[in-house]
């Protein structure tokens, strides 16, 4: 058992990611063009050209997806919940199958060494801009 679920079973944590099965299933296009439309609307700009997005506690995936969709530069998503990052992987695995602008992994935001990890992200560091969505629980 890993540490994730360690601390979900001792109810130290929620496991978001359990329900990510039932998610896939329920997952259309009207839920890809909202969160297009959520995320358009709190950036407040029409697309993500030129720009790469951080998203921590990636949860389902769905907005790291919108932000591809929006011709984000670059997308990494991490999640602490390895359930979480397996039903992120499947999105892109459905929508953006071939592309290396989009990266998935386990992460822990409170890891100071892996978020030192990620600064060294070259993409993150040169040219685009970065926009970091943080959402943990
Ligand atoms: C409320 S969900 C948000 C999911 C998604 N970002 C969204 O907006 O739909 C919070 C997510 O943060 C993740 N999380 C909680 N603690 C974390 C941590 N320390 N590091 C990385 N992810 C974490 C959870 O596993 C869960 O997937």
């Amino acid at each position: 058992m890993n540490t994730h679920s360690q601390e979900v079973s001792r109810g130290e944590r929620y496991g978001f990611g359990k329900n990510w099965k039932r998610f896939l299933r329920t997952m259309d296009e009207e839920r890809v063009h909202e969160a297009e439309r959520s995320l358009r609307e709190m950036l407040q700009m029409e697309t993500m050209a030129g720009k790469s997005l951080l998203d921590a506690g990636s949860g389902s995936g769905l907005f790291s997806l919108a932000a591809m969709r929006l011709g984000a530069d670059r997308v990494h998503s991490f999640d602490y919940d390895p359930h979480s990052v397996a039903c992120t992987k499947e999105l892109k695995r459905r929508f953006f199958p071939q592309t290396d602008k989009w990266t998935i992994e386990e992460g822990n935001v409170l890891d100071v060494t892996y978020l030192s990890r990620l600064g060294s992200l070259t993409s993150f560091t040169r040219g685009a801009s970065c926009i970091i969505r943080a959402t943990c629980g």
